[in-house]
């Protein structure tokens, strides 16, 4: 009798188990949390920037968590090189607060700027590879200068990064006005990620590539990211590889972040700015200036 009942507990757990199971597959999905959370990676609060007269940051407000890639888009000539600019510190706010790790940096002496630079990567706007230097040299740039690494062991670096980009090590005896269009956005992100850094920055990382070598470079972002487990800021106007690249999308216009959100509801943001630029329309509430004042 006794060992009757213990079978009968154990089937009624078993039971009661089964049961649970099925509820937790049945079960209605509560609302996905957020995927990044904590605090801010990077934090911009009230950034304002101006070169003369022209407004150019007019109170940015922005977070970027660890670990999230955020794509900024925006016309030409809405600040968003000089935001990157003046996150990295190339550039000074006017005014607000610009933190790194929960630590402003927008006032920074040189050597505690220079301690933070080692935190980043930056594939610049059209490349700015250096002519006067090989390949390898490119990528191993800041491995040598910033570093101090010897030559022998950045170059073993550089070769495996350029590898990493899909590029054979001989190329790296090769000067950047012996490659493509195409190899240059390889090697320009090999040396963005040479240091493996904490936080890369890519402006406009696929512009006048084709649509398949965009692709390719849109790929090698994510992987190489994700890999370094890395912050990033994607610049771009194209809004395949934004979608590709970005966990979050964020909007500037007239200076100011007017809309940020989830990839997924660009689509449906329900904001006309927004709506014109991902539509490529001429017309809408986006002014375009013919002439630079
Ligand atoms: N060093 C500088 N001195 C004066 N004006 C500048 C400087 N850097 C940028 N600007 C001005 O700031 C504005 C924004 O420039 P920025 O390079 O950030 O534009 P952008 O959004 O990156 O455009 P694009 O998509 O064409 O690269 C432009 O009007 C530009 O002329
Ligand atoms: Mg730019």
């Amino acid at each position: 009798m006794a060992k009757k009942s213990v079978k009968k507990t154990k089937a009624v757990k078993k039971a009661k188990k089964a049961l649970k199971n099925a509820a937790k597959k049945i079960s209605v999905k509560s609302p996905a949390k957020p995927k990044f959370t904590g605090p801010a990676k990077i934090e911009m609060n009230d950034v304002h920037k101006a070169f003369g007269s022209k407004h150019v940051l007019n109170g940015v407000n922005l977070k970027v968590h660890k670990g999230e890639s955020l794509v900024v888009i925006g016309g030409s000539g809405s600040g968003k090189s000089v935001l990157l600019k003046n996150i990295i510190g190339i550039m000074s706010p006017d005014k607000g607060s610009i933190k790194v790790d929960t630590k402003e940096t927008s006032r920074l002496s040189t050597s505690e700027r220079n301690h933070i630079m080692y935190k980043f990567g930056y594939l610049f706007q059209g490349g700015a590879l250096f002519d006067s230097l090989s390949i390898w040299e490119n990528i191993a740039f800041g491995l040598i200068q910033a570093k101090g690494m010897n030559r022998k062991d950045a170059k073993e670096i550089a070769i495996q990064k350029l590898r990493s980009v899909g590029m054979d090590a001989n190329v790296g005896e090769l000067y950047p006005s012996e490659l493509s269009g195409g190899m240059q956005k390889r090697v320009s992100l090999a040396r963005a990620i040479a240091v493996n850094p904490e936080i890369i920055f890519f402006d406009e990382p696929t512009t006048g590539l084709d649509p398949i070598m965009a692709d390719v470079i849109n790929d090698l972002i994510v992987e190489r990211s994700k890999e370094l487990g890395a912050t990033t800021i994607t610049i771009t106007h194209d809004m395949a590889s934004a979608r590709k690249i970005a966990d979050r999308i964020a909007m500037i216009y007239g200076g100011k972040i007017i809309w940020e959100g989830d990839k997924s509801d660009i689509d449906h943001s329900g904001n006309p700015f927004v709506e014109q630029f991902i539509h490529g329309r001429a017309h809408g509430p986006i002014e375009i200036k013919l002439q630079d004042h």
